[in-house]
């Protein structure tokens, strides 16, 4: 959602880690327990493993299948802004998906995050009710699906600290995403929590156990660094019957990737005015798409290699009406870039019309909201207080 927020493909080096063999000098001594994670972690952004990754995810997608019981499902966003069509068919649209599969499901709203890379909170009360307001809409069920703000949840925090000393400061360093989100800062210092982030994400992931965590590729490395974390801690601290661990070793999900573009043909972000958001109302997604960018090609069709901008809007089309884009590029054929701007302005509005009625219904009931967000942030606590029980009893300090 944020620059924390990388697409997939915007590592630098087209996603491929490239310090893998690089010397750290100020690597701390290699001791029986620096087990080279910093080199798994930049590795795990290599096509190879990448491509196990995905396999990986395939076969946990089955097995979802087969026993949805045995997962349980943490993710999360950092409310930065609102929601655009690039998250709803990127992940809200999976999230709905496991929850309706009947995978417990956990679904945080970073609000710590925010801080790590800029210097103030911004509106952050307005963003969080807002991106509250977009999972509702968007089919998240509060029944069935726990909806959090860190800030509110200070046991989860608390796990930063024995996890911070499970990491070496040269890990964190080596650690491919947060270079990328720190170049992307432009000459920003790096503070301390972009730098430890990772580890502030392990705890959001272990606070409630959770075992399957959906992201973008970019948030891989991120669960590399998590179950590091969680095997170091059962290591030290772990208890006499090591056949139950404190916390289970959570696994990506990744999903197909999407990859829309922004309605002129780059990458899609907020600050370039190339989005639609959620909740835009009909009018303005048909001002917006209007001014989407199209080529001299009369004939339109699905070829997103060499036509990007015709193709996205083609398959924006298709996500919003779930039907296949080439299907839908020989139906409009000479019809132009006009036709093509009606069949994709008619198919979003078409199928946001109930997400963006209910949006506006919730946003409108401010004390509905404020309740579903208190009854997600109780349950998040009594979950954090009984694992940093756990935490605290597995390292002796009870007093
Ligand atoms: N960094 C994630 C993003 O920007 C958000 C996030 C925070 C998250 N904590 C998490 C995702 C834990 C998965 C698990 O998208």
């Amino acid at each position: 959602m944020g620059g924390l927020d990388l697409c997939p493909g915007d590592l630098p080096g087209g996603g491929k880690a490239t310090m893998t063999t690089q010397t750290d000098p100020t690597a701390y001594e290699p001791s029986a327990e620096d087990d080279g994670v910093g080199d798994a972690l930049a590795a795990s952004t290599t096509d190879a493993s990448l491509a196990r990754t995905i396999a990986r995810s395939q076969e946990i997608e089955r097995e979802i299948d087969q026993d949805p019981g045995k997962f349980r499902v943490l993710t999360g966003d950092r409310p930065t802004g609102n929601l655009h069509l690039g998250h709803y068919f990127g992940t809200l649209r999976n999230r709905v998906l496991l929850q309706q599969r009947g995978v417990e499901t956990f679904i945080l709203i970073a609000d710590y995050q925010v801080i790590a890379d800029r210097d103030g909170v911004g509106p952050i009360r307005e963003r969080v009710y807002s991106l509250l307001a977009d999972y509702l809409a968007a089919g998240l069920d509060p029944e069935k699906t726990t909806i959090f703000t860190h800030s509110s949840v200070p046991a989860l925090n608390q796990l930063m600290l024995p996890f911070l000393s499970l990491v070496t400061d040269s890990e964190l360093r080596r650690n491919p995403t947060v270079k990328a989100e720190f170049e992307a800062t432009g000459g920003r210092p790096m503070s301390g929590l972009l730098l430890t982030y990772p580890v502030h994400q392990a705890a959001d992931i272990l606070f409630c156990k959770a075992n399957l965590v959906p992201v973008g590729k970019d948030q891989v490395p991120h669960l590399e660094q998590a179950r590091v974390i969680a095997r170091r801690f059962d290591e030290r601290y772990g208890r006499a019957d090591a056949s139950t661990p404190v916390f289970p070793a959570p696994e990506p999900l990744l999903s197909e990737a999407t990859n829309l573009l922004g309605t002129d043909g780059t990458k899609m972000s907020k600050s370039k005015g190339n989005t639609i958001e959620l909740g835009m109302d009909a009018d303005t997604t048909a001002k917006v798409l209007k001014k989407a960018v199209t080529d001299a090609d009369r004939n339109i069709t699905y070829d997103p290699a060499n036509r990007p901008e015709v193709s996205n809007l083609v398959l924006l089309a298709a996500l919003a009406s779930d039907r296949d884009p080439h299907e839908i590029a020989a139906e409009i054929g000479d019809g132009g870039g006009g036709t093509l701007k009606k069949v994709v302005t008619e198919a979003i509005n078409e199928h946001f019309a109930p997400i963006r009625a209910r949006r506006a219904e919730l946003s409108s009931d401010p004390a509905y909201l404020e309740q579903i967000l208190a009854r997600g942030n109780a349950r998040a606590n009594e979950i954090a207080n009984a694992t940093l029980d756990e935490v605290r009893t597995a390292m002796q300090m009870t007093y």
